[in-house]
């Protein structure tokens, strides 16, 4: 199985993915989890972090708390998206298993210096504060990546906090911009692409029928639709960001996309963190990103993701 660090601010859509990989046991080898500062405060989405982990049957998966806000600005969070817990209309026990004494970052470098060349895959589902930090701190662990595969961007499909800017980007256009100079192997998942994946009421009901556990708390998740912002009410459900990241590793062939050049806008007050994103190539500033936007099979995903639930407690 190939072996990934999660790196996430649950978050609804984090809860998703979280849960599509320990449902996933045959491809995907987790070795942890990484809590950032995101949707909710940090001591939030580290709590989440092991109360999923605890939902999917698997306490024994440490987790760690890394930054508890981005590079050089303040926190921004999204609790009008995920509620103030970030498990919106989800409650779920005090979980059992205590978080790691050692900092996040830290747990990435540790970790990362002591793997083989190309070991572990990285899963970025928040800002990209904690990676960007452990890069700046020993730039040597990327010899022990393999890949990074981050939800993050939007291109023609525009922002969802600003006009210009997607959340995760948002959030720490620094940490994006120390990660897309890196030279990792990087791919991305935009709003282009997670737009075109929605709960709707047909598939919330399939998943009611799933019976396990996990698949309930998603569909709890799924149904407290109170918050959502203006740019998710066009269409039918809300969409399903972090779980691509999942998706992706489990089955390449669902997206589609490009090999380009992207970049992140960090001085504009009025577009920062917008990605802007060369698809025309129109510079010659070399390609660092796998850009994807296309969905080749919408049902494909849910197939993958119901199925995996259902193996779930
Ligand atoms: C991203 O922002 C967060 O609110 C979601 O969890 C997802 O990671 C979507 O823009
Ligand atoms: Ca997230």
């Amino acid at each position: 199985a190939r072996k990934i660090i999660i790196d996430t601010d649950p978050g609804k859509d984090d809860a998703v993915a979280i849960l599509l990989a320990l449902g996933s046991p045959g491809e995907l080898d987790v070795l942890s989890l990484v809590a950032v500062a995101g949707n909710v405060p940090l001591a939030r989405t580290e709590g989440n972090a092991r109360r999923l982990l605890e939902l999917g049957g698997r306490p024994d998966i440490p987790v760690y708390s890394g930054c508890a806000r981005p590079l050089v600005r303040p926190v921004v969070t999204a609790e009008h998206v995920h509620g103030e817990t970030g498990l919106v209309g989800l409650v779920l026990p005090e979980p059992r298993a205590a978080a790691q004494a050692l900092h996040g970052v830290d747990h990435l470098i540790e970790a990362l210096r002591d793997a083989a060349p190309g070991e572990v895959t990285l899963c970025l589902l928040g800002p990209a504060t904690n990676l960007a930090m452990a890069l700046v701190k020993a730039p040597e662990i990327v010899r022990g990546i393999a890949e990074v595969v981050w939800m993050a961007g939007a291109r023609s499909e525009g922002g969802n906090v600003t006009p210009a800017s997607e959340y995760n980007v948002h959030a720490d256009p620094e940490a994006a911009a120390v990660l897309l100079e890196s030279g990792l192997k990087l791919t991305l998942l935009p709003l282009d692409l997670t737009h075109q994946l929605r709960m709707t009421a047909g598939r919330l009901e399939r998943l009611r029928r799933i019976g396990t556990a996990a698949a309930r708390a998603v569909a709890t998740l799924f149904s407290a639709a109170d918050g959502m912002p203006a740019f998710e009410r066009e269409e039918e459900g809300a969409p399903l960001h972090d779980p691509c990241v999942i998706a992706f590793l489990l089955r390449p062939t669902l997206f589609a996309g490009r090999f380009v050049n992207v970049v992140v806008e960090t001085a504009s007050p009025l577009t920062a963190g917008m990605t802007v994103v060369d698809w025309f190539g129109t510079t010659d500033r070399p390609a660092n990103a796998n850009w994807l936007n296309e969905v080749a099979d919408r049902e494909g995903f849910f197939d993958l993701l119901f199925e995996r639930l259902a193996r779930l407690p």
